[in-house]
Parts: C-alpha cells; structure tokens; sequence
C-alpha cells in the first residue's frame, strides 16, 4: 500500500514535470496558498448552508443566512458574532413538508435565501420554510436582530426548493424575483412584486426550464438623450428553442426588463411588455455545447455604458473540465436589444417548429423597448397605451437573433481543473496610471482564484485555499473599501484580505507575481500594498504586464552553501522555487543535470545517488520562469560540495561568497535507526552508503521512471489528439488542489526528520524557507550527516511530503 502510494507520488512529480512544459502557463495559477488556520472563519455547531450574505457598511456588520439561522458578523472579523436570530420551521408545517414527500431533515427545513435592505434598518428576509416559502422584516438594533414575524407569502420571491438556483433583487420597494412559482419548481417567473405587480406570460418561448443565477439594476435613465429608462437585467440559462438537435440543449441567457413597465391594456396584461432575451455567447477553444452560465457580478463604472458583467460558465458536459470567464458590456448587451434583429417560429413540416430570423417589418414603437422619446413623441407615456401590433409581436418574439459576445472576443480566462461557482471582481489603480480588473473566483473545491487579463493574456496570480476541505463556494462577497473578500460555504463563511503582499519577500518574487494590489517599495525593502505605499510612489516598483524585474535593486551573490561529500554516499541538496510556473534546471560544472540513474530532480531538490569524489564541486539552481513569453532565470541555491577531509580548511570559490549555517535537528524526528546528529561524534560513513540498499533504490527509481515515462508517452498522445490552446492539466491541479493528504502521505511525512537551518539570511529563497534540509556543515571541521540512511527504502522517501507541495 504504502509503496504503491509512493510510487503515485513519485509518478505525479514526473509528470507533472512534465506536463509544465506542455501547457500554456498562464492557465496553472503561479502560486498557490494552501489552508491557514489563521484565516477568519464563522460558523456554528449544528448550522449549515451558509449562502446568503448584505454587506452592511453603514451599519459595520456583515448580515449572514444560513439554515434557519440568520447572523450579524462583524465586518471587519468575521468571527465575531455581534447578534443572531433563529427561524426554525414549525413541527407541523414539517410534517406537512414531509407527507408531501420532501426529506424532513434536508429539504423540509427553512433555508435563508434572501436577504435585501429596505431602508437603514429594516431588511427584508425571505426563506423556503419547508417548501412553503415565506418572507419577513428584519431588524438590526442595540446590537439585536429581530424578525418580525409578519409571514408575508414568499411564492414566487423565493424558491420552495432548498437546492433549485434563483435570483432576486430589490429597487426602491419593489422585489423582483426569478424563480418557480410552484411546488413541483416548474412553472418559472419573473416576477416584480410591487403596487403594480408584473409577471412573464407562461410561455416555453419566454422560459423554458430556466437556472436563475444573477439579478442587477442598470441606472440607463441618467444621462439619456433617448430619454430611455432604468432596466434589471437577468443571467439564466434554459433550453434552447434556437437549436436542431435531437436532444435537449440548455443556453445562456441575458434578459431584460424595464423599470418603468406597467404592462399592456389588452393584450400583455400585468405581464411584462419589455422582456427581451438574447443568447450569451462564450466560446471554449473546443467545438462542444454551449457552455452554462454559473454566476454574474457586475462591475460598475461611473458611466453605465461603460459598466462590465464579468460571467463564469461551465461546460453542459459533465466529460469536459474547462471553465471560463466570459465579460461583456452593457452597451454591447444594448446594442442587441435595441437594435438587433428578432428571431421568429416558423412552422416545418407538420408539428416541428423553427426559430429563424425575423425579416418583415417591425412595428412602431419598437417591441420590447422602453418608454422613451419616440414612444412619447407618438403620445405613449408608459406601456399602458402601447398598440396591440408592439405588444403582440414581442408577446410572441422574446428571442433577439443575434448573440452578445464578450468584450475581447472570446474568454478572459480559461481554466481546466475542478469547475468555477461564484465570481466577484475589483478594479485596482496600478502605479501605472492603469486600472486592472481583479477577479476573484470560487471552485468547487473550496479554492479562491485571483485573476487578472493582462491585455489578452490570461493569468492567475494564486489560488488560495479557503477551505480546509473540498467544499464548493456558493457565495463571494467583495467589499472594496474594506478590502475583503467573504466567501460561504455548506460548512461556514470566511472572509481573507484582497491582497496579502507580504508573502512576496523579495523584489523579484513581488514584480513576477504581477499582482496589481502589489508593488515593491524600495524604502522598506518590503512588498507592500498599493494602498500603503510608505513614501511617494516613485520609490515603488511594479511591472505588471511585462513582468520587467530590470528595476529591482540587483540581488546580491547567492551565497554558497557548503557542504561534505563521502564517497558512495547520496546527497540531497534542497531548492524549492516560489513559483508553480518555474521549473527548476540544475547545473555542475557546465553541466545541466537530469534525472537519470545518477541524479534524481524533485520538486523540493536534487539528489545525487552514490557521490564519487569527482561529484564535488558547485552546483546551481536555477528558477526558469515564463513570464509573457519571456524567460526569468535566475539562480536560487549554490552549493559546493567538497570532498570530506577534515584537516583541510574550506577555501571558498572567488566571487562566491561562503557562508556557514549551522544546523539543528529537531530530536523528536529522529528515529533510532538514524545517526545520532546530536552527538559530536563522526557518523560512520559506511552506516549510509550500505551498498545493497541503494541498489534497491536505484532499481526501484529506474523502475519507476521507466513505468512513469511509459504514462507519459500515453498521456502524451492523449494530449496531441486534443489541441487545448490552454492546457492546465487536469489531474495536476485536481491532485494539488483538491486533496489532503492522506494517511499514507501523513505516515510519509512523519518519517521526515525536520532539520532547522539557524543563523541564515532571511528571505534567501531555498535557504531561510527550507527547513527540510539534509545535509550539514559547521564549518568547524566537525561535520554532521543526515538520516540519509532510510531513503534506501521506498517507505522512506521522506523528501516528499505530499503531492500537494509541488
Ligand atoms: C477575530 O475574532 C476572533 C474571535 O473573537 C479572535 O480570536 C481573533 O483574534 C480576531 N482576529 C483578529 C485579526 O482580530
Ligand atoms: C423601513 O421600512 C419598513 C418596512 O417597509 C418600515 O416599516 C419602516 O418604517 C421603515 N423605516 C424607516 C426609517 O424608513
Ligand atoms: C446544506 O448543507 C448540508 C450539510 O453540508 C448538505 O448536506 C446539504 O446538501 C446542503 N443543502 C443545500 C440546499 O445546499
Ligand atoms: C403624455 O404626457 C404629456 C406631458 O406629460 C401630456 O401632454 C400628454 O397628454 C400625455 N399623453 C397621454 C396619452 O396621456
Ligand atoms: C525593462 O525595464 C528597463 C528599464 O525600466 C528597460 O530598459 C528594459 O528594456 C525593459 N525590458 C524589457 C524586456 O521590457
Ligand atoms: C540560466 O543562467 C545561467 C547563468 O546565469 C546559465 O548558465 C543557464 O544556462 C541559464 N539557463 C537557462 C535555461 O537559460
Ligand atoms: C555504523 O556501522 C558500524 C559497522 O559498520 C557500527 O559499528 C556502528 O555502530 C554503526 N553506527 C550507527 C550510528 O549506526
Ligand atoms: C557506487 O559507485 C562505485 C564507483 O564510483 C561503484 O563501484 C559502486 O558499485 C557503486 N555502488 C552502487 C550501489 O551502485
């Protein structure tokens, strides 16, 4: 068992080696953070579906719903509660729920779905109440919540269904809503509860099995020389009724409605007069179905037009694991609705139907516009008085022809591996005078990716993990002017900053990050926020589309790191790089090493099996980045291996600056069998380099190179087959991703002796950050040998902790 997980590992290092160099780099995230318990979490015992959130700046309090319960966390600590209020479904409405045929536990309780702000006090809380939805006011008060108790019916403003997707939205007083409007989820509205309630007419060719997912409100009244009207616009995807095919296909959709509709005298009563649809395109870089829209924000500019809806889709297939960001502007949305060309049925043969392009003459005031100047030219103050012919051509067109396509042609991002759920999007001003849109986007494995397009180049600066386990993120909350970010989730709601510059310690690793929030600020050595740059900016620097790091003060020698070589010895010698989109190349004497039956290159290292006196000299790592289609290469450890006499005195290499670190072992890793790295006795050299053992290992690394190339070849020949222009390897940041280690990689990791370098340079990549180190000089003519003696073993390959730390 054991090796058969080690040899997984080892066979997931090969390849994924490997498989960095196929892909387009931009699509693996470059760094990638995993769970911190210091992260601000919430949650309570017994509590779940944490997947309704109100930012409340005003009042500092972010509102939380949850199943039957709903919070008030403080905004700038999640972890603290300030109030909360419960909303338990009554014992006989559970029955009732129950005999009905819904599972009392999951689906006949009151999930929180809505939570909107009616005014500086009072918000509006609706909740599926055991399949019987139902809404109230709520209050935050003296550090109280109170629910008032007042049952408003919730039919129509909330799903019954605890898992089906909705949306809803509050302007001024009115609700609108987009949801099932009965029991069995399948009679779809959108509805408008206000004094003049409105309604889409119950057609297939309005809604067909609609998934609601985003709902917002687009100011399009200001400024307007067209005297237009306000509008909510609404994302969902349906069936498609525009597609031959000899199965049911869903689409994504934008659709519309105006602010100001009162609906039609005769015909279109109480119904919408201006719900106009379009199909929302985001093509992947392979032909397959239209992809499925999952989520929408909307990133607001001063002027409307200029106003973006960033989209994350997933494919309809559940083979393909590609997911994409697709961004469209509401101009371009307009652009379809007011000027484009209608799609009409036409009836095939004798039952079949046909949507296709409208031809003939459309009337005036054009279907599905708003009120605006020409309508009232022609004596039509609102939708009441609009003329049968506008209103039954749009009753029985909806359908706009032609598609929105995104803003720069095609997808912002595309991303293999485990799907994208929510998404919100910040803008930064960079120090270059530019202002970059930052996304932030929830998987379905409880990670956070940020996100940037660089002028067409997709990027993922990191992907954080949230969650300590694969959970999906089912909401994202932004708030700029705190700079947070707050996520929810089945287990619990957690909140992280928008940026955390400090985990870039040195110039390069802070310009190579590319991340807008960051810069380098030269006063202070440090790599610090935009915001809170310490002195004037001219001391900062940042180079965010090329990745330029020429500015960067010239980083000193590396220092070397010296270390004794016994003959028929193996050595490991530690280089970790900071980047998942590095590969590391080591160098000997002109020499560009590879693994082979000498040398072993892993992600954390090399080791050198069988050291022979001619082994000794300097060794390099190098970090080689891609960075827009420019290599980084820069050396990150040196060490010079000398052969272990110890009267000889170390002279270092001219321009190679010597420095001695001074190693301790932590006693508590060390097992029996191992030297005594305590004691100041030599260790016996043949203990490590017992020459049956590391026949074994050698044979056994042989074996495994030879089974993971033979992978490869296959994999390699899946790849050619497909022609992915962004190729994240699925397995690769599903295996580093998604899983925990496992007991198996658990019992590894404790086989580790953890050896603790003291006395060196902080921030040194490899060095300071490495306390994995293996091998140790004093510099005192004393030398101390690692627990070398176990990797004969496979058990003992205890260099590689888990697949997750590539
Ligand atoms: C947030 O609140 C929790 C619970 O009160 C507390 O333990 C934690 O230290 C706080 N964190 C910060 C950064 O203030
Ligand atoms: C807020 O709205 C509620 C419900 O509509 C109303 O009862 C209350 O008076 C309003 N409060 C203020 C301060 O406007
Ligand atoms: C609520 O959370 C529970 C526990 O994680 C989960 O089993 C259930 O599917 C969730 N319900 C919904 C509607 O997401
Ligand atoms: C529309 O409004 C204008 C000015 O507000 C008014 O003069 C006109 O009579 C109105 N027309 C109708 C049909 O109500
Ligand atoms: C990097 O920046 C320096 C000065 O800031 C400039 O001279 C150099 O051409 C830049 N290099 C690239 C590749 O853009
Ligand atoms: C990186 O730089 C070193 C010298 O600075 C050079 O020897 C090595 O070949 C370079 N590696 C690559 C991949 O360019
Ligand atoms: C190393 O092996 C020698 C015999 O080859 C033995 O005497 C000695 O005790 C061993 N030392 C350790 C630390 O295991
Ligand atoms: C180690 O290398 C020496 C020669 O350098 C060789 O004689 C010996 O057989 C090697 N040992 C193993 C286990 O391969």
């Amino acid at each position: 068992m054991s090796l058969l997980s080690a040899l997984s590992i080892v066979c997931g290092l090969m390849l994924q080696l490997n498989f960095s160099l196929l892909s387009a780099e931009y699509c693996v995230p470059r760094k990638t953070v995993f769970y911190q318990s210091n992260l601000k979490l919430f949650k309570e015992d017994g509590i779940f579906n944490y997947s309704t959130m109100l930012i409340r700046d005003d009042l500092g309090v972010l509102l939380l719903g949850a199943r039957e319960a709903i919070y008030a966390l403080d905004i700038n600590n999640i972890s603290v509660q300030k109030a909360a209020v419960y909303w338990r479904v009554p014992e006989e409405k559970q029955r009732e729920c129950t005999y009905k045929g819904k599972h009392a536990e999951v689906e006949c309780r009151n999930y929180i779905r809505t939570l909107h702000s009616l005014n500086d006090t009072t918000v509006y809380v609706c909740g599926t109440n055991a399949f019987s939805p139902t809404c109230d006011y709520m209050t935050f008060a003296n550090g109280q919540l109170t629910l008032k108790g007042k049952q408003e019916e919730g039919k129509g403003k909330c799903p019954f269904d605890p898992f089906q997707r909705y949306s809803s939205l509050m302007v001024g007083n009115d609700l609108y809503s987009a949801t099932s409007i009965n029991f069995l989820g399948s009679e779809p509205v959108i509805l408008r509860s206000s004094s003049l309630a409105l309604r889409t007419e119950f057609k297939s060719s309005w809604l067909s099995e609609p998934n609601f997912v985003y709902m917002d409100f687009m100011g399009e009244s200001f400024d307007s020389p067209d005297g237009d009207d306000d509008k909510v616009y609404l994302f969902f995807s349906e069936n498609a009724m525009e597609y031959d095919f000899y199965r049911k296909v869903a689409v994504s959709r934008v659709a519309r409605v105006c602010k100001g509709d009162m609906g039609g005298q005769r015909t279109l009563q109480r119904k919408w007069t201006s719900f106009l649809k379009a199909r929302l395109d985001c093509s992947f870089p392979e032909p397959s179905l239209p992809p499925i829209v999952q989520d929408v924000f909307l990133l607001r500019h001063k002027d409307w037009r200029k106003s973006v809806f960033f989209a994350v889709f997933t494919p309809q297939s559940s083979l393909s694991q590609v997911s994409a960001v697709c961004a469209y502007t509401v101009s371009a949305i307009r652009g379809i609705f007011n000027e484009g060309k209608f799609k009409t049925s036409v009836a095939v043969e004798t039952s079949h139907v046909k949507w296709v392009m409208y031809t003939g003459e459309v009337p005036v005031p054009r279907p599905g516009a708003c009120i605006n100047n020409v309508a009232r030219k022609m004596g039509m103050n609102h939708s009441l008085d609009l003329p049968d012919k506008t209103l039954q051509f749009i009753r029985d067109r909806p359908l706009m022809d032609e598609a929105v396509h995104p803003l720069t042609g095609g997808p912002l991002l595309l991303k293999r591996g485990p799907l994208l759920t929510r998404i919100v999007v910040d803008s930064v001003l960079a120090l270059d005078g530019e202002t970059y849109n930052v996304m932030f986007i929830g998987t379905e494995n409880g990670y956070v990716q940020k996100a940037v397009n660089f002028d067409g180049e997709m990027f993922i600066i990191e992907q954080i993990q949230v969650y300590e386990n694969p959970v999906a993120i089912k909401i994202l909350r932004l708030s700029s002017s705190k700079g947070q970010l707050y996520a929810g989730s089945e287990s619990g709601a957690i909140q992280m900053p928008l940026c955390n510059c400090g985990r870039y310690q040195s110039c390069e690793d802070c310009i190579l990050s590319r991340d807008p929030y960051c810069a380098w600020d030269s006063s202070t050595q440090q790599c610090s926020s935009v915001y809170s740059l310490s002195a004037s900016p001219k001391t900062a620097v940042q180079s965010l589309k090329e990745g330029n790091v020429s500015q960067c003060p010239s980083p000193g020698p590396i220092a070397a790191v010296d270390l004794a070589l016994i003959p028929g010895n193996n050595i490991q010698l530690p280089c970790q790089l900071h980047s998942n989109l590095a590969q590391v190349h080591w160098r000997f004497s002109d020499l560009h090493l590879q693994t082979n039956n000498k040398y072993y290159i892993y992600s954390r290292g090399l080791l050198i099996l069988n050291t022979s006196t001619s082994d000794a000299g300097l060794y390099f790592c190098d970090s080689v980045e891609q960075i827009n289609s420019r290599i980084y290469n820069r050396t990150v450890a040196v060490y010079h291996l000398q052969v272990f006499e110890p009267t000889v005195a170390v002279s270092p290499s001219p321009g190679i600056t010597v420095t001695k670190y001074f190693i301790q072992t932590s006693k508590t890793a060390t097992t029996g069998s191992q030297p005594d790295l305590e004691s100041e006795d030599l260790p016996m050299a043949e203990n490590q380099s017992d020459t049956g053992k590391i026949s074994r290992l050698k044979v056994a690394v042989a074996l495994l190179s030879l089974f993971c190339l033979s992978l490869i070849g296959v994999i390699l020949w899946l790849w050619k087959q497909g022609h992915w222009k962004c190729f994240g390897f699925a397995q690769n940041s599903k295996g580093s991703e998604g899983k925990r280690p496992s007991a198996d990689y658990t019992h590894i990791k404790n086989r580790n002796s953890e050896i603790k370098l003291l006395g060196a340079e902080a921030g040194r990549p490899c060095t300071a950050n490495n306390n994995h180190t293996a091998v140790d000089f004093k510099g005192n003519g004393e030398y101390h040998f690692p627990p070398l003696a176990n990797i004969a073993s496979l058990d003992g390959l205890g260099y590689i902790h888990d697949e997750s730390e590539i």
